[in-house]
């Protein structure tokens, strides 16, 4: 029989948790929720009819650049830039030890958009480009049914590699998280956010809002997100090169084309029309090849 005395673990350790990344919760003040609500409402009504039954659309301004223009014109967009802004500015410089002293607040990029998620909407995993950090402002929050948001570590091989289990944990000292993976390492982080808080977060950062559960009758959730990017003293070491306009380069973005068929291959084909033998294809073989359009938020 082993001993208890055979335990030789050493005894003298502290755990380090290494390589955190510094993510942002808060409130933004002095701005009427109710009427955030309602104008949201009121735009997204909007998307409904231009998108129709497009859900991957119709919940959202993001698509739509004459909603967004109407949104920055409502009374409650000054405030909600200028503090979104100088939140920001605070958290890079703080946080990522981000160089602001040289900006001023128009300076600062801000692209803004509203969803008003109902039941059938939810948003698959992806990140933010052109945007050092972006954000999302719960303007409307079901406190029991909401979907919340799920971030993914971005060392997930690391992840993978340490075989985790997928276990949910919670933590007192960050409310209304849920953390998915072990004890102290976790692979992926779902934020339960109250009404009024906002969220921000590096751009690179995966994330998603699964779909709702048991939504009740006339579920809502309504954000506003929002990207931001900001300008970097960074000498321009070619001052006295001659000016050049690029646009005569054009979009690299070439309509796809469908491939020629061959002559042998186009013949092959009449004779198996000829004969009646059914055109089959293989499951493996992709239906139609498209590209990507542009990019999702
Ligand atoms: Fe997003």
């Amino acid at each position: 029989m082993f001993q208890t005395s055979d335990w030789k673990a050493a005894s003298d350790c502290e755990q380090l948790d290494l390589f955190s990344i510094p993510f942002l919760r808060g409130q933004f003040k002095e701005i009427d929720l109710e009427d955030v609500k309602q104008d949201c409402r009121d735009l997204v009504a909007e998307a409904k009819k231009e998108h129709h039954n497009d859900f991957s659309k119709n919940y959202t301004t993001y698509f739509d650049e004459h909603l967004r223009y109407k949104m920055v014109q409502l009374p409650w967009y000054k405030e909600f830039s200028e503090q979104v802004k100088d939140t920001y500015i605070q958290f890079i410089n703080t946080c990522y030890s981000q160089e602001v002293s040289h900006l001023n607040r128009s300076d600062l990029h801000l692209f803004a958009w509203i969803s008003v998620y109902n039941e059938p909407h939810q948003h698959t995993s992806h990140n933010h480009i052109n945007s050092y950090m972006s954000g999302t402002w719960y303007v409307k929050v079901d406190e029991e049914e909401s979907q919340p948001i799920k971030f993914e570590n971005p060392n997930r091989a690391m992840a993978h590699a340490l075989n985790l289990p997928v276990n949910e944990w919670g933590r007192q000292d960050i409310p209304s998280a849920k953390f998915i993976g072990g004890a102290n390492y976790h692979d992926e982080i779902e934020f339960y956010p109250n009404e009024g808080q906002f969220l921000m977060w590096p751009s690179p950062i995966m994330h998603s809002v699964p779909p709702v559960i048991n939504a009740p009758d006339g579920y809502e959730r309504i954000a506003i997100s929002f990207n931001l990017h900001h300008p970097v003293d960074v000498h321009n070491q070619n001052e006295s090169g001659d000016d050049l306009e690029y646009g005569f380069l054009g979009s690299n973005i070439q309509d796809e084309t469908i491939p020629e068929i061959p002559p042998a291959i186009q013949e092959e084909i009449q004779e198996q029309v000829k004969s009646g033998e059914h055109l089959k294809i293989s499951h493996d073989v992709p239906q139609s090849h498209t590209k990507p359009k542009g990019v999702l938020f």
